[in-house]
C-alpha cells in the first residue's frame, strides 16, 4: 500500500532547514572569487515511442520514489496528465493528495469540486490513491473515447532528461508534480496496450508543459518530432524550452521554421488556419467558409487527418486527377484512394506522389506534405492516401493527425501564441528518431 507522507510543503521545510546546516567550505581562508555560475540548464527532453497497433505515440514518464517509468499516450490537446491508480501498484513515498481547498489545489482552478470517495467502485478499499474524501476531484477524459470520470489530483516527484540541445544530460527532480488519480476504467479502450496513463500537453495550468515551463522559469514553449518508425530501437522526443533541437548528423531542426498563428481554443486545445489546400500546385476547390478563424486543430491522439466530408471529397478528388494515368488498387477503408507500391518512384521523401500544401496566412507560409507523410501502407506493398472522411458536421473542419507530422518539427511557441514548423525533416537528411539519447551526464555539466 502507498503511504500517505507529511505534506509536501513540510518535507520542502524540512530539506530547507537541513540544507542551512551544511558545513561551510573554506572558513578560515580568504574566500577566491567565486566560480562564473554554471549556464542555466532549461531544455528537457523526452523520449516518445510510436506504438506501431495504433499509430499513436507513447513516452515513459518517470514518477513517484522510487522512480519508475509509466508509460503515458502523448496527448497535445490534453488538459492535465493523469494515470490510473490501481492501489497495488501505485506505491510511492513521495505521493500525495492535498486536501479539498488548500493551496496545493490552486493549480487546478475552477475546474476542481470537492470530492468525495465511498469506496464503493470496484476494487472497494478506502483511503487509497485516487480513493479520499474531501479531495480535490477533476475530471480528466480519455483523448480516444472522449470519456470522463471522477478522479483526485495528486502530486508527486517527477524527473526529465536536462539538455544542452544535444545529448542528455543528468535527470533533474521535481517534487510538486501534478496529476489526476483515475480509475482504470478510463483506460479502456482506445490506448495503446500497456499505457497507464495520458500525458496531456495542453495550454492549461496543470499539464505537462505548463507545469515543466512554470517550475523551471522559461516561457511555455516545447517542440513535438514523432518518429514514423514504430520498432522499439527508434525513438522520437519531446523539447521543452527553446532551441537548439540538435539531431544527427548535426542538424538544429529548431532553424529555419516557418511561423503560423496558433490559437487557443475549448480547454487549451491547439489551432492554427489553413487557407487552402494545393496538390501539385492546384487549388483543391473549397467551401472558404468552412475553413476561416484558425478552425484547424492539430492533434497526437488521432492516427490520421481527418477532413469535413467536402475537403475530403475535394482532395480526394484531385489527388487521384493528377495520378489518373496510375491504376488504382483495391480500396482499403477507411482510406479514399490506394495503390500498389511498385507504380512510384521511392524518393527521400517517400513514395513520389503529388505533394499536397497547407497553405496558411499567406502564400509563403506552406506546410509541405510529401509522400512520406500522405501515404500509409495499409497492406504490404499497397499503399494508400492516408486521410479520413469526417462527415459533413464534424466541431473542426480539419484534424491534421499524427502521421501528417511524423519527421516534422512542430513547435509550439506558446508564449508567442505560434506554430513553428519545419516539414519534412527528411529533406535536410534527418528525421526524428535522430536525437542523441546517449547520456553524457558523466561529462561536466
Ligand atoms: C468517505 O465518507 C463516507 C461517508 O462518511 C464513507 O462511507 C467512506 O468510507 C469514506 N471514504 C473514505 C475513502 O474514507
Ligand atoms: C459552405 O459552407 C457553409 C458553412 O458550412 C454553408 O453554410 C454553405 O452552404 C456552403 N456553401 C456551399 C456552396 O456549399
Ligand atoms: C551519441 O553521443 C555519444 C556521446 O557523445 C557519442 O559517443 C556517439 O558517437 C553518438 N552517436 C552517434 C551515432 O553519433
Amino acid at each position: 500500500m502507498a503511504t500517505t507522507p507529511a505534506p509536501l510543503h513540510v518535507l520542502l521545510l524540512i530539506s530547507f532547514a537541513l540544507s542551512l546546516l551544511a558545513p561551510a567550505s573554506c572558513s578560515g581562508t580568504i574566500h577566491p572569487p567565486p566560480p562564473p555560475p554554471p549556464p542555466v540548464i532549461n531544455r528537457y527532453v523526452l523520449a516518445v515511442h510510436k506504438d506501431g497497433a495504433t499509430g499513436l505515440h507513447v513516452a515513459n514518464v518517470a514518477k513517484r520514489t522510487p522512480q519508475k517509468p509509466i508509460p503515458h499516450l502523448v496527448d497535445l490537446n490534453g488538459g492535465m496528465v493523469w494515470e490510473h491508480c490501481d492501489e497495488r501498484r501505485y506505491l510511492s513515498s513521495t505521493f500525495y493528495v492535498p486536501p479539498f481547498g488548500d493551496y496545493l489545489c490552486s493549480p487546478a482552478g475552477k475546474a476542481q469540486f470537492r470530492r468525495t470517495c465511498s469506496g464503493s467502485a470496484a476494487p472497494a478499499a478506502p483511503d487509497r490513491p485516487g480513493c479520499h474524501n474531501n479531495s480535490c476531484g477533476i475530471l480528466p477524459v480519455n483523448p480516444v473515447t472522449k470519456h470522463r470520470v471522477v478522479a483526485e489530483l495528486s502530486i508527486d516527484m517527477f524527473s526529465i532528461l536536462a539538455t544542452r540541445g544535444s545529448n542528455p544530460g543528468r535527470p533533474i527532480r521535481f517534487c510538486k508534480f501534478y496529476f489526476a488519480c483515475a480509475p482504470a476504467s478510463l483506460l479502456r479502450p482506445g490506448l495503446p496496450v500497456g499505457v497507464h496513463g495520458v500525458a496531456g500537453l495542453g495550454h492549461t495550468p496543470i499539464s505537462l508543459q505548463s507545469q515543466l515551463a512554470s517550475h523551471c522559469g522559461f516561457p511555455p514553449k516545447f517542440a513535438l518530432c514523432l518518429t514514423s518508425m514504430s520498432s522499439n530501437d527508434n525513438t522520437g522526443v519531446i523539447f521543452f524550452g527553446d532551441g537548439p533541437y540538435n539531431m544527427l548528423p548535426g542538424v538544429d531542426v529548431s532553424s529555419g521554421l516557418l511561423y503560423t498563428p496558433l490559437t487557443f481554443r475549448r480547454r487549451g486545445k491547439y489551432f492554427i488556419e489553413v487557407r487552402s489546400i494545393k496538390i501539385n500546385q492546384k487549388p483543391v476547390p473549397l467551401n472558404a467558409s468552412l475553413l476561416g478563424n484558425g478552425r484547424t486543430r492539430i492533434s497526437t491522439t488521432t492516427p490520421y487527418t481527418i477532413l469535413e466530408h467536402s475537403i475530403f471529397i475535394a482532395v480526394a478528388r484531385l489527388f487521384t486527377r493528377e495520378l489518373s494515368d496510375i491504376p488504382q488498387a483495391e480500396l482499403i477503408p477507411p482510406f479514399p484512394a490506394c495503390y500498389e507500391r511498385a507504380r512510384f518512384s521511392s524518393t527521400r521523401l517517400g513514395p513520389g506522389v503529388p505533394f499536397i500544401e497547407f497553405v496558411m496566412q499567406d502564400e509563403d507560409t506552406v506546410w509541405t506534405i510529401f509522400g512520406a507523410n500522405s501515404m500509409v501502407e495499409a497492406r504490404p506493398e499497397i499503399l494508400c492516401l492516408a486521410f479520413i472522411d469526417g462527415g459533413s458536421q464534424p466541431k473542426d473542419p480539419i484534424v491534421i493527425g499524427a502521421h501528417q507530422f511524423e519527421d516534422n518539427l512542430l513547435q509550439f511557441d506558446v508564449g508567442r501564441s505560434r506554430l513553428g514548423f519545419s516539414s519534412s525533416l527528411l529533406l535536410r537528411r534527418t528525421n526524428c528518431a535522430n536525437f542523441n539519447f546517449t547520456s553524457v551526464a558523466s561529462q561536466a555539466e
